[in-house]
């Protein structure tokens, strides 16, 4: 396959591209002479000033005045007096003072349309491209701002009402990513202004921006595809626009390319033309609906595709890799579905022709939603029904649901600023598992809800250096910070309990008022309020309510008191480390109070759920004496935790006597409360443990999953270097026994049932259970030399046994298969196992083969952490890397925060913690700076625990398990 090459200009015949510098220097100064000394009036006035500067030159002889109209000292012979300085902050690349102060852009032009014209050339690595943007003038004004990144621009020009306007003065600021145009005459609202830019860019693989990304065919032949990935600020790098998510476009794209490669855009082709050059061929599209810059994508690839149709006629494909192309079913069946959901769900049918979905060999994030040409990562859209597991089909059928859930909360209503992100991210993460549940009913996504977005947030909210959902925030690492666990799992939970005291009914009403309401438009947070209160029907001010939900950081512990007749319920703010000494830089407007819709069971009818409003206050509600129970949030619908003061005991003795007079969702809060209670010492630690005691009945995976990932891996990485740590193990051997019996190694029973079989031999694998391991070796050697004699959903168990307890060989032979799969999920399982090698030296030679590999390092980097030995190295990795490590991932969303935030917040030592700050201590950490301050905080929280409890709890575990 050749690669394209670049046709010289050929979209502007006529015109030469210029480079930037050439550009820069002469025009200007050409312009500057152009604009005024053509004027005779001025020539007087060059006398007059010229005089002035003879005398000023005269008192001040080092003055450098420099020209105010081109800014240079050298060759004008305009001088005008200027000895202030530019404020040094704003510098722009021609050392002026950038005159636009605001990262955001003006209001008094606005983008009505983008004619784009790009020319990717895949093997010189170059792009060039001409944009002409119709602008709308909502105020007169005599400059234009737009944004621009790593771009040269060879040209521009600004007609309006036909003619040309000459621009005065144009300069790029860096570091506000914005280009400045001053021009000779105010533009009126009444014109029709276009703006027109040529430029060149580099197609490097920085995951960003217009980029270049590598994958392999089977037969080792290396292929190079063009991609993008815009959200939330690189539209900017791939073409001059106004990249604000609120300036709203339609987008007319034209792309050349080689003959044998197919171009992608968000909307279906129109036409393809031959170029002058006759391998390469333009591609011209439809036209866009009215949309934001992060939404618009392209891809020019050589990959092979699938299609079918939804009900209303969506023409929906999956495009891979040729060699993976039968990967590509599952996705493309379950998109099909899912977009038939929607269109029923939110009560607007998906407003494009077609649905894209690619998978890209080297993307940063899962996926990204750009409207109608959904990307991927290869694992997020390829599932092989022979070799990949359940959690992986999962893991397809939730990314689709979710960037297909995207296509109405945020390409269709789209949040008006970044600080109003949790609208498209919380929705998206909340409908992500309606939308599985129709293509996977068997996977319980429900329930599986709770342990994975619910629990998490709830977790990540105790901390004081959390945020409030809606933040304000201004710049690129701002914005990208807030792509976190807040937006997505907090999110999407208050959203799950709105719904819950709204009434499904009437919050799809109101859902789909608001998508109807502002279709192809913006929105904040308090219009879904508006919308959803419209509909609601229901006298809950809805605002009210949310706006303590979603303006203040944090959340409630309920906490109950019993009395004689009665109990008062309390609220407080729940946190890991009350009397942490970080400074608040959030002050709530609310006090820390909430509505609280507070519902509960008692043991004399627990199947009657009651609900009782906590207005920002403590409620008190009738109990009778011969009740011995209460049992709060029922099924985990409220974003609180409850605390049972003395009740404690009742519940337990519940649980242990018969455990399923609770549902299912409510013993995961229960085990979880009571866990989180001790960690932050409002329940005796031996208490939280001894609530798990009656696990060894439990047989459901959500509550397993809870304390597997909870309490347990807690315990076990807080006294791995105890003496207490042996006991431990045994207290987890006893307690998962009965369970390890139980799931045995068929692949047999209910899809939860065979997660659970693998996170219970995972467990016992931590704890050292013979039985387990060596079943797992055997199992290994026997799949060295028969590859298909596991099951592919204890895989990734019996790999990393093999991996932890075999020997180098061993290590090789998992590396190389790594290397040769064309299946992306057999990939991943095989990546991840390698770390649980004890080697020490294996471990530092994987470390530097991931930093070498791009397509694994964030992987490896990360799951290093599960490695206790590999975790001390990977974090002296990161240190002595960071700089190439932060150039890579250091401005992107989720990279940079997952790696840190794995490798360092489980320490629980004052060196640690002294070391962490030290290291980041005056070190940009840009979109990680939350995450750090987090990870310190988690490590305070841990010391703590270790000084209060460790003793204590290897005390219990040494006279219970010795
Ligand atoms: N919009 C995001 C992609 C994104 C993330 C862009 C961060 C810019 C910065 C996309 O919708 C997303 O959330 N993807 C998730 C998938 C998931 C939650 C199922 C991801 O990439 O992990
Ligand atoms: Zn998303």
């Amino acid at each position: 396959m050749s690669d394209m090459e670049v046709e010289e200009v050929s979209f502007l015949p006529g015109d030469t591209i210029l480079h930037k510098k050439s550009v820069y220097e002469p025009t200007r100064h050409q312009r500057c002479q152009q604009l005024i000394c053509s004027r005779t009036w001025a020539i007087v006035i060059l006398i007059l000033l010229g005089m002035l500067l003879v005398i000023i030159a005269s008192i001040a002889a080092f003055a450098r005045p420099e020209c105010k109209v081109c800014a240079s000292t050298d060759h004008c012979d305009i001088k005008p007096i200027s000895t202030v300085a530019p404020k040094p902050e704003f510098i722009a690349t021609n050392g002026k003072e950038f005159p636009w102060k605001n990262i955001r852009l003006p209001e008094s032009i606005l983008p009505i349309s983008y004619d784009i014209f790009m020319h990717p050339n895949i093997s010189t690595s170059v792009f060039k491209g001409r944009v002409k943007i119709m602008l709308d003038i909502q105020h007169e004004t005599d400059f234009i701002v737009f944004h621009i990144t790593d771009l040269n621009i060879t040209d521009y020009s600004i007609t309006a009402s036909g003619s040309n306007v000459i621009a005065r003065e144009f300069m790029e600021y860096k570091k506000n990513k914005q280009f400045y145009i001053l021009l000779e005459r105010s533009l009126k609202t009444s014109e029709n202004v276009q703006l027109e830019v040529k430029f060149e860019g580099q197609l490097i693989s920085k995951l960003e921006g217009f980029y270049k990304s590598t994958y392999k065919t089977k037969d080792g032949e290396e292929r190079h595809i063009a991609t993008t990935h815009f959200e939330p600020t690189a539209a900017r790098a791939a073409f001059p626009c106004f990249d604000e998510p609120q300036m709203k476009a339609t987008f007319r794209m034209s792309i050349v390319r080689d003959k044998q490669h197919v171009a992608l855009f968000n909307m279906p082709l129109l036409s393809s033309k031959p170029a002058t050059d006759n391998n390469l061929v333009i591609d011209e599209f439809q036209l866009s609906k009215r949309m934001s810059t992060y939404l618009v994508a392209f891809v020019v690839s050589d990959f092979d595709h699938i299609s079918d149709t939804t009900k209303n006629n969506v023409t929906v494909s999956v495009y891979a890799p040729k060699d993976m192309i039968n990967q590509a079913e599952f996705a493309l069946n379950s998109a099909v579905k899912i977009l038939e959901y929607y269109d029923e769900f939110f009560g607007v049918p998906y407003p494009l022709p077609k649905q894209d979905l690619i998978a890209i060999p080297d993307f940063a994030a899962g996926a990204m939603e750009n409207w109608g040409l959904i990307t991927y990562r290869l694992t997020a859209l390829l599932y092989d029904p022979s070799s990949s597991s359940l959690s992986s089909k999962q893991w397809v059928a939730t990314v689709v649901a979710h960037e297909l859930a995207h296509q109405w909360f945020g390409n269709l209503v789209t949040m008006e600023w970044w600080d109003d992100l949790w609208l498209n991210e919380g929705f998206a993460s909340y409908v992500e598992y309606l939308g599985t549940d129709v293509v996977l009913p068997n996977f319980r996504m429900t329930d599986q809800f709770i342990v994975d977005d619910f629990l998490v947030a709830l977790n990540l909210d105790s901390l004081s250096t959390s945020h409030p959902i809606q933040t304000e925030v201004s710049n690129p690492d701002q914005i990208n910070e807030i792509f976190d666990k807040i937006s997505y799992n907090k999110g999407s939970s208050i959203l799950k309990m709105l719904r819950e005291f709204l009434g499904e009914e009437n919050f799809k009403k109101g859902l789909s008022s608001y998508l109807t309401t502002h279709k192809y438009g913006n929105a904040k947070t308090s219009d879904l309020w508006e919308s959803l209160q419209g509909v609601s029907g229901s006298n809950i001010n809805v605002k009210d309510v949310m706006d303590t939900w979603t303006l203040q950081m944090g959340y409630p512990l309920v906490t109950i008191k019993r009395s004689e007749d009665s109990v008062t319920l309390e609220q407080d703010r729940f946190l890991f480390n009350p009397n942490s000494d970080e400074k608040p830089e959030f002050i709530s407007p609310f006090d820390y109070q909430w509505y609280i819709p507070f519902t509960y069971i008692t043991d004399k009818n627990p199947s009657h759920i009651q609900t009782i409003w906590m207005n920002k206050t403590s409620v008190t509600i009738e109990f009778d004496k011969s009740n011995r129970w209460i049992k709060g949030n029922v099924r985990l619908n409220g974003f609180y935790r409850v605390d049972y003061g003395d009740m404690w005991h009742e519940i337990i003795k519940q649980l242990q006597d018969n455990h399923k007079t609770f549902n299912v969702v409510d013993r995961v809060g229960l085990v979880d409360d009571a866990f989180m209670l001790s960690r932050c010492n409002k329940l005796d630690a031996r208490t939280a443990i001894e609530i798990t005691k009656y696990m060894e009945n439990e047989t459901e995976y959500i509550v397993w999953s809870t304390v597997i990932t909870g309490q347990l891996k807690f315990l076990l990485s807080q006294l791995r270097n105890q003496e207490s740590y042996q006991y431990l193990q045994k207290y987890i051997k006893k307690l998962i026994s009965n369970q390890i019996k139980a799931v045995g190694w068929n692949d047999e029973g209910t899809v939860l049932h065979k997660f659970l079989r693998t996170g219970i031999l995972d467990m016992a694998r931590q704890v050292g259970h013979k039985e387990t391991i060596e079943k797992g070796k055997e199992l290994f050697l026997r799949w060295k030399t028969e590859p298909d004699s596991i099951n592919q959903n204890i895989k990734s168990v019996i790999l990393r046994i093999g991996i932890e307890f075999g020997d180098e060989d061993d290590w090789n032979f998992v590396w190389e298969k790594s290397k040769t799969t064309l299946i992306p999920s057999e990939k991943d399982t095989l990546v991840r196992a390698l770390v649980y090698t004890k080697d020490v030296r294996i471990i530092n030679m994987y470390l530097n083969r991931a930093l070498n590999d791009t397509k694994i390092t964030d992987i490896v980097l990360r799951e290093m952490s599960r490695n206790p030995v590999g975790q001390i190295f990977a974090w002296q990795f990161l240190q002595e890397h960071w700089q190439e490590l932060f150039k890579r991932y250091g401005s992107g969303s989720f990279t940079m925060t997952g790696i840190v935030q794995s490798l360092i917040t489980t320490f629980n030592t004052q060196f640690y913690h002294d070391q962490v700050k030290n290291f980041f201590d005056n070190r940009d950490m840009a979109t990680a700076t939350r995450a750090v301050r987090q990870s310190l905080e988690s490590i305070t929280s841990r010391i703590d625990w270790m000084e209060k409890n460790s003793q204590l709890i290897g005390d219990w575990l040494k006279e219970n398990y010795s």
